[in-house]
């Protein structure tokens, strides 16, 4: 073999275990991987199984509260919620039939909820006002009416 390829295909195996080493570093040391939960139910028995068989709010910390949420065409359960204003609230999702999105207008919020799936997510509502709920996953006839709201105050 030319001395020319041994250096390149030394260089180019080289750049790929660094490539490799930075990745595995930034996602396993740092933590930057994409987040997941691989929490599973039964989505025909959404409602037999905790939390989902009692959906709604409940103050997990002094500040903190959990929002277990069930979405189905083409309405999110529960629809009325009322938060105080600065709490953090921890997102229990999950669908009872098709993909729904959940989608906080003004925050990030923004997530696929999918049957047979628990999704999490969390967001501090800091600012008082009315926060529009979406679905934003076309789901079938109704899903433009599929939207609730968040009452921060
Ligand atoms: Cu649910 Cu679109």
């Amino acid at each position: 073999m030319h001395l020319d390829e041994k250096i390149w295909l030394t260089l180019s195996f080289g750049m790929i275990m660094v490539f490799m080493l930075l990745t595995g570093y930034q996602t396993f040391a740092l933590g930057m991987g994409p987040p997941s939960h691989n929490e599973t139910i039964d989505p025909q028995k959404v409602d037999e199984i905790a939390p989902f068989n009692e959906p709604g709010l409940k103050q997990i910390g002094e500040n903190e509260y959990e929002l277990v949420m069930t979405l189905q065409l083409f309405s999110f359960t529960p629809m009325e919620v009322e938060i105080p204003a600065g709490a953090t609230v921890h997102f229990t999702l999950t669908s009872k039939d098709v993909v729904h999105g959940f989608q906080i207008a003004d925050t990030n919020v923004n997530a696929m909820v999918m049957p047979g799936h628990i999704q999490k997510i969390s967001q501090t509502f800091d600012e008082p006002g009315e926060y529009l709920v979406i679905c934003n996953e076309y789901c079938g006839v109704g899903h433009q009416f599929m939207s609730t709201t968040i009452t921060v105050k």
